[in-house]
Formats: structure tokens, C-alpha cells, sequence
């Protein structure tokens, strides 16, 4: 069977779809099993169907699914807290996606510059192999021009630096840097990891000059690492970390987690998200980290 015309072509699917999965494998229309090596691009952090994460969504889809942020969320307290509680972060923002997130977080560094009334703090450092998503702006934060062909003029404020090369960091930072941008992992870049005592010194240098550091723990968080956060690896704390995928666990949820005072930068008005944090995504990451934060889990 051909792929439908009606489904916009940016990607290059392969030709097999599946009808259900189970555990670490997915079944196809022909009824071939296959071993989920993919995991939906680092997502179903629990396989497929986990009995309590299907638990947890048909329970809250018989309850309620959406209000907006115009309200209070009591489930996306309780995963805000659980997140702060294991953590070096205090605040936390809702979002859909890991763009949404990483992009989140550009934000928040930019205005918490703004808000100490150092208006010129913009610049945002990342490193070559570097991939932080595919909004307009993130295209910027991606190293690979190719993503950025063909979408007009690309924001600006984005730097790059070599991977794992701290004199070429040194070369370029400055006043005008409000974060260095990184993924302790590199996941797209090719499963890259940082050099040892490298997020450290990242760290150090970010904070000797006024700069924030963002952890992005889009691909590499929720456990990945052998932690629930890749940074809680090494002796920092990042200012402004980035999550998603495997956070709800195959129901998309993203977050942006910062220090009290930096998130605090952000005010009513400043950012937003219709579904962002909403009952169904709250309920799905809930019990993600619940089995995540079982006392032998990491184990
Ligand atoms: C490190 C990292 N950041 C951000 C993103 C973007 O996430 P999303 O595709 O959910 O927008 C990805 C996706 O692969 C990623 O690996």
C-alpha cells in the first residue's frame, strides 16, 4: 500500500504501520512483531500500553481533558512538584513539544536579562552537532544550515561554538550572552557525549560571566542517562532545563524548568500554551515519573 498524498511529505516514511504495540514490541497490519528499538524517537520510555500509564489516561479521559491555563491545573501541580522535588529547579511551564521547550527556554533566559535590566543580554551560544528542535527559531540553535534552507532570513542571536571545545567558548563569550545552550548528550548530533568535566566548565564559565546555562533534556532526560536528569551526572546546576519526549511517555508533554529566580522573570502575559500542562498530557507524565521515582527504578 502507498503512502496517502494527502499527508504533507517531510518526512521519508518507511512503508509499515503498525496496529498495537505491547511492552518493547509493535505489531504490524500484516501481524509481523517487531522489537521497538526506535521507541518513538525517545519517547515510549515505557514501552508500549504500560497497564498504569493506560490506567491513568482512561481514567482521566472519563473525568476531564481540557480547561486552558486560565485555570487552575491540579494534575499539572502535582507533576510540577514531583519535577522541582527532584530537581535543582523551582518553577516549571507546560508545553507540547520539545521546540516548544527549548524555545521555552531561550525565552526565559532572554527576559530574565531583561527583567535585571541588561537589555542587550540576547546571544545565545550552542554547540556544532547541536539540534534543539524545528520552530523558527530553534532552526537558529540547530547547527545544520540544511535545516534552515529555504525558511527565509533565520533569527538571529544564536552562536555557535566547537563541540567539546572550551577556547572556542572562550573566544566568543560575553556581556552579550544571556545562556549557553546544550545537550549533555547530543542526540541527533549522533549519541554524542560531552567530554568529561566539559558541562562542568560550561557551567563555571556561564556563571563567571553572568550567563544562564540550559540544559536541554529534550532527547536525553526522564532517565535516559542512568538519572532522572543528565546533569545530575556532573556538579552543576543548570539554570533553565528543557524536557520532553519521554515525559508523558508517548502522549506529547514538554516543560521548562528554571531556578525560582529566574523563572520568576516570567509574568502574566509573558508566555502561554493552549493545551500546555493540560488534565490528559498531567496525567500521563504523572505516572511516568511515578514509575520513574519507584525507589529502585534507577536501580
Ligand atoms: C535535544 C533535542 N531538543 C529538542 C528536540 C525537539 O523536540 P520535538 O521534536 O518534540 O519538537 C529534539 C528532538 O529530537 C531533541 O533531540
Amino acid at each position: 500500500m502507498t503512502i496517502s498524498p494527502s499527508i504533507m511529505t517531510t518526512y521519508g516514511r518507511i512503508d509499515i504501520a503498525f496496529t498495537h504495540g505491547e511492552g518493547s514490541f509493535l505489531v504490524a497490519e500484516d501481524g509481523k512483531k517487531y522489537l521497538d528499538y526506535a521507541s518513538g524517537i525517545a519517547v515510549n520510555a515505557f514501552g508500549h500500553c504500560h497497564p498504569k500509564l493506560v490506567e491513568a489516561l482512561q481514567d482521566q479521559a472519563s473525568k476531564l481533558w481540557h480547561t486552558s491555563n486560565l485555570y487552575r491545573i491540579l494534575e499539572q501541580e502535582t507533576v510540577a512538584e514531583k519535577l522541582v522535588a527532584n530537581s535543582c529547579a523551582d518553577r516549571v511551564f507546560f508545553c507540547n513539544s520539545g521546540a516548544e521547550a527549548t524555545e521555552g527556554a531561550v525565552k526565559v533566559a532572554r527576559r530574565y536579562a531583561w527583567a535585571n535590566g541588561e537589555k542587550e543580554r540576547t546571544e545565545i551560544i550552542c554547540a556544532t552537532g547541536a539540534f534543539h528542535g524545528r520552530t523558527l527559531a530553534m532552526l537558529a540553535a540547530n547547527d545544520r544550515p540544511l535545516f534552515r534552507e529555504g525558511f527565509g532570513p533565520s533569527a538571529q542571536g544564536f552562536t555557535h561554538v566547537e563541540w567539546g571545545d572550551i577556547e572556542s567558548l572562550k573566544q566568543v563569550i560575553g556581556k552579550h550572552v544571556a545562556a549557553i545552550l546544550v545537550e549533555p548528550v547530543q542526540g541527533e548530533g549522533g549519541a554524542r557525549k560531552a567530554p568529561e568535566g566539559y558541562l562542568k566548565l560550561l557551567n563555571d564559565i556561564a556563571k563567571e560571566n553572568g550567563s544562564l546555562l540550559i540544559s536541554d533534556e529534550v532527547q536525553i532526560g526522564m532517565g535516559r542517562s542512568g538519572t532522572l536528569f543528565a546533569y545530575q551526572k556532573e556538579d552543576i546546576e543548570p539554570d533553565i532545563i528543557a524536557l520532553a519526549k519521554g515525559l508523558g511517555g508517548g502522549f506529547p508533554v514538554g516543560a521548562v524548568m528554571a531556578k525560582a529566580e529566574v523563572g520568576d522573570a516570567m509574568v502574566p502575559g509573558t508566555h502561554g500554551s493552549t493545551f500546555g500542562g493540560n488534565p490528559l498530557a498531567m496525567r500521563s507524565a504523572n505516572a511516568v515519573l511515578e514509575l520513574l521515582l519507584e525507589n529502585d527504578f534507577f536501580e
